[in-house]
């Protein structure tokens, strides 16, 4: 019998644990919760294989993988396809073009995943998965959430500058601006009492608009 999550296509939100599932994937039966022990995730639906955009983004993931795993990461991909499909995708991409998506991509036929994820907007579509992409952490904590629509791509260098955003954010305490990229100033979190204010006001170690908006180097 299918849960109430399953059937309601709830969208998962940010702090939300990742919800777990076990499904067939190009790489074998994946049962979520343990999938990339101790790494971070970026878990992508797609709305259909062997459609354009959709190889395009696929062969980013694909092509950018060292780059997701100098960050500790690991692609899981999806859609609401068969696993024989999937596989007829992989290899035709791989013969017409040379990118091998070595990375699991879930057949998730029944649309149990794509339900629990919040992956069908039906006013979007009826029958394809939309272009989501969930940033877990290694905890199984969702961080950060985006969803496309059918006929816009999404950004690799959006995904993967965002994916480090979260990472240093958390190892070193601060936030990121606008447009934060590797090497730029952080923000120091704001002071929460009047004598840390008063101490933030002296201090000019950092680079200080007023006492709310300051930045530092790593
Ligand atoms: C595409 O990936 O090109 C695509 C997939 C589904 C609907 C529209 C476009």
């Amino acid at each position: 019998m299918e849960t109430q999550e399953q059937t309601m296509n709830v969208m998962p939100r940010i702090g939300d644990q990742a919800p777990d599932f076990t499904a067939v994937t190009t790489k074998g039966t994946i049962k979520f919760s343990d999938f990339a022990k101790d790494k971070w995730v970026i878990l992508f639906s797609h709305p259909a294989d062997f459609t354009p955009v959709c190889t395009t983004e696929m062969s980013g993931f694909a092509k950018r993988k060292s780059e997701f795993e100098a960050l500790n990461t690991e692609l899981i991909g999806l859609s609401i396809d068969s696993i024989h499909s999937h596989l007829a995708w992989v290899n035709n991409v791989k013969n017409n073009t040379g990118v091998y998506f070595d990375f699991p991509i879930i057949a998730d036929i029944d649309m149990k995943v794509s339900k629990l994820y919040g992956m069908l907007q039906p006013n979007e579509s009826e029958t394809a998965a939309v272009r989501a992409v969930f940033f877990i952490d290694p905890s199984k904590k969702i961080r950060l959430v985006m969803y496309y629509p059918l006929n816009v791509g999404r950004n690799m260098d959006e995904i993967l500058r965002a994916l480090e955003a979260l990472q240093v954010s958390d190892e070193n305490g601060v936030a990121m601006p606008l447009n934060w990229k590797k090497g730029d100033k952080v923000i120091i979190p704001p002071p929460k009492n009047l004598d840390e204010m008063n101490d933030r006001l002296n201090d000019d170690s950092c680079e200080r608009v007023d006492f709310y908006l300051c930045k530092k180097d790593l």
